[in-house]
Parts: structure tokens; C-alpha cells; sequence
């Protein structure tokens, strides 16, 4: 059982609430858990993104949080924690990831361009087709196969990004590689292939950059399965692949334990100047970004404490847990675990489903049902923008917050999810009511095609 390095000084109360309110909130909520309020969640699983405990270290730091609007102290000490673990010389505060994105994709993104990455993020690729690029998959093939146990399914298939670079140089906008690659499960990439990727690029004259959101795990996962790297301390080994890109994209609402921020950091003069134009734009000034003041010190503090493997290794073991306790009980999920969550196989949990009947976002509705456990689908709604068939992966998110549940709430989990196992035939698919045109997988509504899980689950806590 993975014991944490920490103990618990504040908390936060749950309960579950009884299962025909949780029918009801699934209903009112058009059976998407993107819609349940958290009052009416017991096990909170929906994302790793701004849902971790600060530090004490954090909150002593955001006291200290100079709210100057240009020139601001907390920058400069962003700045150089930035630049001290990973270092890019330009650090660009964001609102979030995806602010970051946006800037980057507006600078080196235009019409017909192409985008080759790994897999794909949701809102990575959004901003990237906004702008009118075209997003290339150059994953390798054990990336979409839930049951390889490739230890680097992040991997880029090199073969496939020496042809579009030899091919299409000149319509290459930048080559994107994902740490922990979300879409896949969370799968890391290995040194040897992002050196490859960037010799690759560095050949072609074309911009590299990491989504390095989580490369903090990425890291921890090339100590344990690439032997030069086994004794070299987490923040080296971070700092070696940071150093093989130009530039990088941070969600910190996840490695860096903080509930808001992001930055775009790059090498490039140019290039950051740019995105510093277009950051007072859409953020805000230079030095603050689209964040507060303490929410950059809460920021550079968390930085420091995403190379603290303590804290990374008892994260990656808890998801290693949750996903033993599961497979354990017989339920398919990705293999092998990856970093910030378990992924269940919802093909294989409810085989009687076709793909276009959303077996992903029904079976998190059920897991919710069960046992108000919030979970995600990264299925067809999350990867199609709507003209369905699609025959990628069909998978629910089971996503640990970091610093925040116990090996107690594991169980739980895997307890309801399990007991689900047996009547899963009882879990009918779902029919789409509303699509939003961006990211439908938000805010989409459904209604079930026959009657959902009865009669009621005995769970009560
Ligand atoms: N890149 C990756 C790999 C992400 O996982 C996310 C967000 C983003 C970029 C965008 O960052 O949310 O701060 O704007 N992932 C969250 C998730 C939403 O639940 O996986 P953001």
C-alpha cells in the first residue's frame, strides 16, 4: 500500500449522497459528469487539474504574492524557478494550459500547416485547428492499444515524422510531444526518443515543443525503465528532457499542484517576443499573465516541489495501486498504469455496446451512480468532433488529484467500479441530445436508450 510523504492538517468534508439523488443529479446533469455538482460527488475522480492540496510551503508562499501589475516580485521568482528546474530563458505566465496553447498556436501556427504529436490533447489540437492547422498523429501504434505493455507508449513513431518532415518540411507549423501522453493513459516517452525527435527537428529547421505538463512523472517513469538514468536525481533528469526542446506548454494545474496557471516558456527570442505581444492581448501584462500575484508565488513554489520524487513516486505508486486493486478484481484497464490515473477499457467492460452508443460516458455515469464516484470518458465524445464512426479508444478516466485521497478511497473506488462488473449488461448506451461545436465533451447532454442500472445500487456508505 503506497504511504504517503505527508500528513493531513486541513480537510475537506464529503459524503455520498443516497442513490435516487444521485440517479437525479445524473439526470439533471444529461449524464455527463461534467455536469454534477461537487456537493453531490463522494469520490471526486473527473481530473488531475487544479484539484491538488497545496503545500504548506504554497500558502506561507502566497502571502508573499506582490500583486504590482508590471514588475511584480512574484514574477521574478516564477522566472527563476522556471528557469532554474527546466531552462527555457522566457517565461510566459498563462491563465491555464490551454492559454498557453492559444499563444503558442497563434505564433507559429497558419492555415494548412500541419501539427505532428503524439496522439492528441483536447484543447491542444483545438487552438491548433482554430488557427486552420491540421493535426498530424504521429504516435507510434502500442499508443492505441490498450493492452501493449510497450513501457513508452509516449513515444513518437520516428519513421512516420522523417516522412512528413522530408516530405512537407515547409508546412510543418512545430512538432508536439506529450510527457505522460493523457490520451493513452498517461504513458511516458523515453529519452532516447525525444533525442531522436529532436535531432529530427533540429535537422529540419523546425520548432520542437514538449507539452511537458506532466513531465515530472514522465521523469520519475525513465528513472525506472531506462538503467543509465535509475540513480540521477528526478530534477536532472527533468532538466535533460526539457533541454532537448525549444520550447515547452505547462498546465500547472497538475505537476505543480497549484488550482490555476500555466506557462508557455521558450528559448527563442523571436518567438517570445511575439507571444508577448499577443500575451497583453488575451491575458495580461508579461509579468502576471492571467494570475495573481500569490498564485505565481503558490506557482514557483509548486515547481519547486514537482521534482521532489517523494512526492512523484508516492503519486505514480497510488495510480499503480488503484490499477492492481482493478485488474485484480478483473476489470480491463490500460496496461501498464500510467501516471495520473486508471484508465478502464469500456469496449472490453461493456462489450454488448457499440462504439456510437457512447460505452465510455455510459460507463462513467454508471461508476457515478454506483457509488458517487466522479469519473471522465476519453472515448469518442472527447476524440470526435461528431461525425461518428470513430474506432480509437474507448476509455474512462479514473483520475487521481495529488496530495488529496488515501489508499482508503482507492479501495473505495475499485470496490464500486468492480461491483459493477457483473451487471454491466444492465448498463445500456446513450444517445446524444446536444453537441457543442468546440470540445463537445464538456458540456455534451445525453439520454439512456433504455432504462440505466435497476434496480438501484446497494452502496451506501
Ligand atoms: N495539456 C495537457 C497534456 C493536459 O492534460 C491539459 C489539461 C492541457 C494541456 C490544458 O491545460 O486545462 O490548464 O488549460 N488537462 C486537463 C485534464 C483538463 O483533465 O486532463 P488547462
Amino acid at each position: 500500500m503506497p504511504v504517503p510523504p505527508y500528513k493531513i492538517k486541513v480537510v475537506e468534508p464529503i459524503r455520498l449522497i443516497p442513490p435516487e439523488r444521485r440517479r437525479a443529479a445524473l439526470e439533471e446533469a444529461g449524464w455527463n459528469t461534467f455536469g454534477l455538482r461537487s456537493e453531490d460527488v463522494f469520490v471526486d475522480l473527473l481530473t488531475d487539474s487544479g484539484t491538488s492540496a497545496l503545500s504548506q510551503e504554497q500558502r506561507a508562499a502566497m502571502e508573499l504574492g506582490d500583486e504590482a501589475y508590471a514588475g511584480s516580485r512574484s514574477f521574478f521568482r516564477l522566472e527563476a524557478a522556471v528557469r532554474e528546474l527546466y531552462g527555457y530563458r522566457h517565461v510566459i505566465p498563462t491563465h491555464q494550459g490551454r492559454g498557453a496553447e492559444h499563444l503558442l498556436s497563434r505564433v507559429l501556427v497558419g492555415p494548412g500547416e500541419l501539427v505532428p504529436s503524439n496522439l492528441y490533447f483536447t484543447t491542444s489540437r483545438a487552438h491548433a485547428e482554430l488557427l486552420g492547422g491540421i493535426w498530424v498523429d504521429v504516435s507510434i501504434p502500442e499508443a492505441s492499444d490498450p493492452s501493449s505493455l510497450h513501457p513508452f507508449k509516449g513515444n513518437i513513431d520516428l519513421a512516420k515524422l522523417a516522412r512528413i518532415l522530408e516530405r512537407d518540411r515547409e508546412r510543418v507549423a512545430f512538432v508536439r510531444q506529450e510527457a505522460c501522453l493523457n490520451m493513452a493513459g498517461g504513458q511516458p516517452f523515453s529519452t532516447e526518443n525525444v533525442q531522436a525527435v529532436s535531432a529530427l527537428c533540429r535537422e529540419h529547421e523546425v520548432p520542437f515543443v514538449l507539452d511537458a505538463t506532466r513531465l515530472a512523472e514522465n521523469a520519475l517513469f525513465v528513472k525506472e525503465r531506462e538503467p543509465a538514468y535509475a540513480d540521477r536525481p528526478l530534477a536532472s533528469v527533468i532538466g535533460e528532457l526539457a533541454a532537448l526542446a525549444d520550447g515547452a506548454v505547462f498546465s500547472s494545474k497538475k505537476d505543480h499542484f497549484v488550482p490555476i496557471g500555466g506557462v508557455l516558456a521558450l528559448n527563442g527570442d523571436d518567438l517570445a517576443r511575439r507571444a508577448k505581444e499577443l500575451l497583453v492581448l488575451y491575458e495580461g501584462f508579461p509579468h502576471y499573465g492571467g494570475i495573481a500575484g500569490h498564485d505565481m508565488e503558490a506557482l514557483a513554489q509548486g515547481i519547486r516541489e514537482s521534482a521532489d520524487e517523494a512526492y512523484v513516486r508516492h503519486y505514480v505508486e497510488q495510480s499503480r495501486y488503484l490499477g492492481r486493486l482493478l485488474e485484480r478484481a478483473g476489470v480491463p484497464i490500460v496496461v501498464p498504469v500510467g501516471a495520473h490515473a486508471v484508465f478502464v477499457d469500456a469496449k472490453r467492460f461493456l462489450p454488448h455496446l457499440p462504439q456510437t452508443d457512447f460505452p465510455a460516458q455510459a460507463l462513467a455515469a454508471a461508476i457515478y451512480l454506483e457509488g458517487g464516484v466522479r469519473a471522465m470518458e476519453r472515448g469518442i465524445v472527447s476524440g470526435q468532433h461528431g461525425d461518428e464512426p470513430y474506432d480509437g479508444l474507448e476509455l474512462v478516466r479514473l483520475t487521481l488529484p495529488r496530495r488529496v485521497y488515501t489508499a482508503e478511497h482507492l479501495a473505495y473506488v475499485a470496490e464500486v467500479v468492480a461491483g459493477l462488473l457483473p451487471r454491466a449488461e444492465e448498463i445500456p448506451g446513450l444517445r446524444l441530445t446536444y453537441a457543442p461545436e468546440e470540445l463537445r465533451f464538456f458540456q455534451a447532454r445525453f439520454e439512456p436508450l433504455a432504462p440505466f442500472l435497476q434496480p438501484e445500487p446497494a452502496l451506501t456508505v
